[in-house]
């Protein structure tokens, strides 16, 4: 069977092919048209300027895989859309495309929530991973949560962010360094020349069972840090990097040491880990040790599945149809959906 995912629920406009080839399902091509740089100059997303790029960029990204050989559309069979969390207006340009050429190739469009798709992208081509129950962790822009994964469209919340996601903190840090939006990859980069050791700042919530994150008042930290050191961030550069290695450094303890306490006390063999902020090097690096220092897999999803993409979308239709379960047809977004 012959699938494509549409993502557009942020800032990221994507198309991805995937083909059920003798019960595996294939990524045959994933595509992405980033609208970071427009963004940027905002230090946030616009959600008139995101409407405007993701209705342009979409019929651009399906003629480019028609005209490389990618797509045929004569033998597309469904299409897997994002139907929410995200922005409403952004869902609904992804929604109304995918209703469009539904309509015109007479085949069914579902529905995906995007957290699903989080939350599966470490079993992309590596479904024979795939054993339930499992523990999912997704940090990205918009989230920050824990769930016990008993089967597909079995989860149980253990925790969550009480208040800004961790992608969210990244973002904001970065403003305040001056640095540029989207903030979590500037802000690794820059840790890379720092030193995770000069500075420390709170871990929030560490309370035995509490699996719930806090960033916000890390991120009031390391405000109230430079307010007093203003100077310095102009004066010192490696002052700079050190702020930067050591916000990273509390960002991936506080991750490593909720998702481990969770698996222990649930019990859980099998960690999926995915969202954008968990493209960061380091914040892998230190789970997958603790993880491995307490006999708990890890799957982190592939870096370029990691952030905003189709693949995933179109990966948990072709996976939940194939397992025979009901997927809801798309009839109308929803931005405030939950898992
Ligand atoms: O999953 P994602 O692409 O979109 C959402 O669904 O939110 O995540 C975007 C978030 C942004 O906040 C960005 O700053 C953060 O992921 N991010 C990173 C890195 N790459 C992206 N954070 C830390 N380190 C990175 N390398
Ligand atoms: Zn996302």
């Amino acid at each position: 069977m012959l699938w494509i995912g549409i993502e557009s629920s942020c800032d990221e406009s994507a198309i991805a092919v995937v083909e059920n080839i003798g019960g595996k399902n294939v990524i045959m091509d994933s595509r992405c048209i980033t609208q970071a740089p427009l963004h940027k100059p905002f230090g946030g997303i616009v959600p008139e300027f995101a409407v405007r790029e993701h209705s342009k960029n979409l019929p651009i990204l399906l003629k480019d895989m028609i005209s490389s050989g990618s797509l045929n559309l004569e033998k597309l069979q469904a299409i897997a859309v994002t139907e929410g969390p995200g922005l409403m207006a952004s869902l609904l340009v992804g929604n109304s495309f995918a209703r469009g050429l539904a309509l015109g190739l007479g085949i069914p469009v579902f529905g995906i929530n995007h957290l699903e798709g989080h939350l599966f992208s470490p079993f992309i081509e590596r479904e024979q991973k795939l054993r339930f129950p499992f523990l999912g962790l997704i940090v990205s822009g918009g989230h920050t949560l824990l769930a016990r994964v008993d089967g597909p469209r079995d989860y149980h919340k253990i925790g969550s962010t009480i208040d800004d996601a961790a992608g969210e903190a990244f973002d904001k840090v970065a403003r305040l360094l001056g640095l540029s939006y989207p903030g979590g990859p500037e802000i690794e980069k820059y840790a890379q020349l720092g030193n995770p050791h000069a500075h420390t700042f709170p871990l929030s919530l560490m309370e035995k069972n509490n699996f719930n994150f806090s960033f916000s008042g890390l991120k009031t930290a390391v405000k109230i840090f430079l307010e007093k050191n203003k100077a310095m961030l102009y004066q010192n550069q490696q002052f700079l990097f050190d702020i930067c290695a050591s916000f990273q450094e509390t960002v991936a303890k506080i991750i490593e040491q909720k998702t481990i306490a969770a698996a222990q006390s649930f019990s859980l063999p099998l960690i999926s880990a995915s969202g954008g902020v968990l493209a960061n090097k380091r914040i892998r690096e230190l789970l997958e040790k603790k993880a491995f220092e307490k006999g708990i897999e890890v799957l982190f999803a592939e870096k370029k599945f990691c952030t905003d993409n189709a693949a995933m979308i179109a990966f948990v239709g072709a996976l939940f149809y194939a397992l025979g379960l009901p997927i809801t047809k798309s009839f109308d977004v929803n931005p405030n959906f939950s898992l």
